[in-house]
């Protein structure tokens, strides 16, 4: 384990999150890139964009699905690659503050997340594809990029000073422009000045010179990026030694609303939750919004459905650890929580009784958490049977079992590692113990 400092603890105890996705490319309903990945006339975007007025936009309903559906924090496109701004920016008109729709969306959703006691953060593109300097770079236009660049260090303070408290600024868009260009150091500096504790994740642009993140980093150098914690996207893989969290849409593809999207059912939705808690990280799972500022229902259902099992089951996620204990992978998946061994049964076979191989440490008690039935088993050296489970699968999620062990779960020397890792000799003794009853191996027929 890594040293978290005291003021991101929230952070990895969160495990959830809710990741929007909204601006004026929602009216498009074709994604949050239409203007680039369209190429489309800049002038006729600019007047959609400035004529968006959505009327049903209500944060405090956002938050209550939220916070409904078990999530902890949640971080808004305050500015996507189109420029357009969600908050009431004095360094231009293209705003929703300033616009036909008159309304400071930042302020709002603030305002109403905090309320709901959730974590607050925000989403923030350096890239803003209406500025040729952002496309000539500093190399090519060093005096247009500078002025590109205060501009955006100039939103950033604002974003930083205006809403009170923030716990997460989640930059994107630094492609391909170096941490250096966009001065990040700089921006870094400010940021955690105005907002002492906040946490940074790491898109702030690759530094050509090996920089990294001033406090908490490996030392220069070592690593090549700003930023507190590491945010891979579309997977679900651990970032050793740092905060991590995976974002992921909730339908097949794209982030801001799009007609005729198709949704990830419920249980595969939670079974990203639950591989990333079992990995040790977070999931940010994302949402847009229809242009009206509506949560699609296809979305609320799901999140609800996810709340209830969080509901019961929530202590095996929030604030667990990774949880590759024993070898699990033909059930589901682990995670820890202190002496405490949750195992999330993905496949559940039901035979009444599930057989786990390899934990060392000795369990005092098995709960079905679903149910809270207490379970009976028996722990011999290598493996613990657990009997009395239903046949029939106790929630049309992911049951879980809860082993109360004796001591942190530790693995069997033997179980330490996985196949392709660690010493093969080891299982020498196991195979030999199978005897030579069966002549199967190339020696001499007895
Ligand atoms: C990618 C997409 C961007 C989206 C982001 C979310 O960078 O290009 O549109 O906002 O992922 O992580």
């Amino acid at each position: 384990m890594y040293a978290i400092p005291d003021e991101w603890r929230w952070f990895p105890e969160a495990r959830f999150g809710m990741f929007i996705h909204w601006g004026p490319y929602s009216r498009i309903g074709r994604g949050e890139q239409p203007l680039f990945r369209e190429h489309l006339d800049q002038r006729a975007y600019a007047a959609m964009a400035c004529d968006w007025c959505p009327t049903r936009f209500d944060a405090a309903a956002w938050a209550r699905v939220a916070k409904r559906a078990g999530m902890r924090y949640a971080i808004l496109t305050s500015r996507h690659h189109d420029g357009f701004c969600l908050w009431n920016s004095q360094c231009t008109d293209y705003t929703s503050a300033s616009q036909a729709a008159g309304r400071d969306f930042v302020r709002e959703y603030v305002d109403a997340f905090r309320a709901e006691g959730l974590r607050v953060g925000l989403y923030y593109s350096l890239a803003d594809w209406r500025i040729p300097a952002y496309w000539e770079g500093p190399a090519h236009d060093p005096a247009g990029w500078e002025r590109f660049c205060s501009y955006v260090h100039a939103q950033v303070r604002e974003l930083v000073t205006n809403y009170g408290r923030l716990d997460v600024l989640w930059f994107d868009g630094a492609w391909p422009h170096s941490a250096e260009d966009w001065r990040a150091a700089e921006l870094v500096a400010m940021i955690r000045e105005l907002q002492p504790g906040i946490l940074i994740n790491n898109r702030l642009g690759r530094s050509a010179e090996g920089a990294t993140s001033a406090d908490g980093g490996a030392g220069p150098g070592a690593a090549t990026e700003w930023g507190d914690f590491g945010t891979p996207e579309h997977h679900i893989i651990a970032e050793p030694g740092r905060l991590w969290e995976s974002c992921q849409v909730s339908t097949w593809r794209l982030w801001g609303h799009a007609r005729g999207e198709r949704w990830r059912p419920a249980d595969v939705l939670l079974d990203m939750l639950v591989e990333a808690a079992s990995k040790g990280g977070n999931l940010l799972l994302n949402v847009g919004p229809t242009p009206e500022g509506e949560l699609p229902a296809a979305f609320v259902a799901r999140a609800e459905a996810l709340g209830r099992w969080l509901a019961v089951h929530g202590e095996a996620i929030y604030g667990a650890e990774a949880g590759d204990v024993c070898e699990f992978i033909t059930y589901g998946y682990q995670t820890v929580k202190g002496n405490a061994l949750y195992l999330i049964v993905r496949f559940w076979d039901g035979q009444g009784v599930l057989r786990l191989a390899g934990l060392d440490t000795r369990v005092e008690r098995a709960v079905l958490l679903t149910t809270g039935q207490e379970l009976a088993f028996e722990q011999g050296v290598d493996e613990l049977a657990i009997s009395g489970l239903p046949i029939e699968p106790p929630t049309e999620l992911l049951p879980v079992i809860k082993l109360e062990c004796a001591g942190r779960p530790q693995p069997r020397p033997w179980a330490k590692d996985r196949l392709w890792q660690g010493d093969p000799r080891r299982m020498t003794s196991w195979a030999a113990a199978r005897g030579t009853s069966v002549w199967a191996d190339g020696r001499e027929r007895a």
